[in-house]
């Protein structure tokens, strides 16, 4: 049994665990990962979400920022002059991962599903996010793609200059293409068209 659920500041240690293992040695510090915590606030929820095994182990999260509390993610490339909503109105996907045993069993997508629903529930208008163009399978950018998000921009080299162990470039610095990607949640209200009856 695998259940979804907003995380917590005492799932710190095991997230740690969780990251380095699964993205790559110090891809988060402790510090970045308190942090984590902080921006995650939503009301008086948190919209990271964890997915945890009944043994309470960390199987997956899904790091979520929503508008205002972030600027920008751990690389370099951001265009927002090409969203349809501005800074503030948008919210972050920063990572999502789900162990290795687990993936393609559809948890991705249910995980951010869940936190697509609580922004939605907010009002949020977007979300954006960085996808890793190389994630084995593809898998990155078809989840992504499933939710309904549309590309945006390439930025190659994306993580250069975050210093951590890539499970696919191993030593910095790590070579990886992000694929700017966005999903609009405001519904577009269509303008009708003024009735042409008789006067
Ligand atoms: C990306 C990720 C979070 C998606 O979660 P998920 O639960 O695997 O998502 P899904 O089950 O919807 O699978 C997404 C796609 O990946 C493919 N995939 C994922 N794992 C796979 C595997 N082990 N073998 C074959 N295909 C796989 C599937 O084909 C699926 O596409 P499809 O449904 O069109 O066939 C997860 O696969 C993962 O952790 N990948 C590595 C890390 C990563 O890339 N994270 C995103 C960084 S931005």
């Amino acid at each position: 049994m695998l259940n979804i659920r907003p995380v917590r500041r005492d799932d710190l240690p095991a997230i740690k665990g969780f990251t380095d293992r699964e993205i790559g040695a110090n891809y988060y510090s402790t510090a970045e990962l308190e942090l984590m915590f902080e921006r995650s606030r939503l009301g008086d929820t948190r919209c990271t979400l964890i997915l945890e095994d009944e043994s309470g182990e960390i199987r997956g999260i899904r790091i979520t920022y929503p508008p205002g509390q972030w600027e920008h993610g751990k690389g370099e490339g951001l265009k927002p002059e090409l969203w349809p909503f501005d800074l503030k109105s948008t919210a972050y996907f920063q990572s999502l991962f789900i162990a290795g045993d687990l993936r393609g069993q559809g948890w991705g997508g249910r995980m951010s599903a869940a936190a697509i629903r609580l922004l939605r529930e907010a009002g949020v208008k977007g979300i954006v996010c960085h996808s890793w163009k190389e994630s084995p399978n593809n898998s990155s950018t078809r989840y992504l793609q499933k939710l309904g998000f549309q590309m945006i921009a390439e930025h190659k080299e994306y993580w250069r200059n975050v210093n951590y162990q890539c499970t696919r470039c191993g030593n910095p610095p790590c070579r990886c293409t992000a694929q700017e990607m966005y999903l609009i949640l405001h519904p577009w209200r269509l303008r009708r068209p003024r009735s042409e009856g008789p006067a």
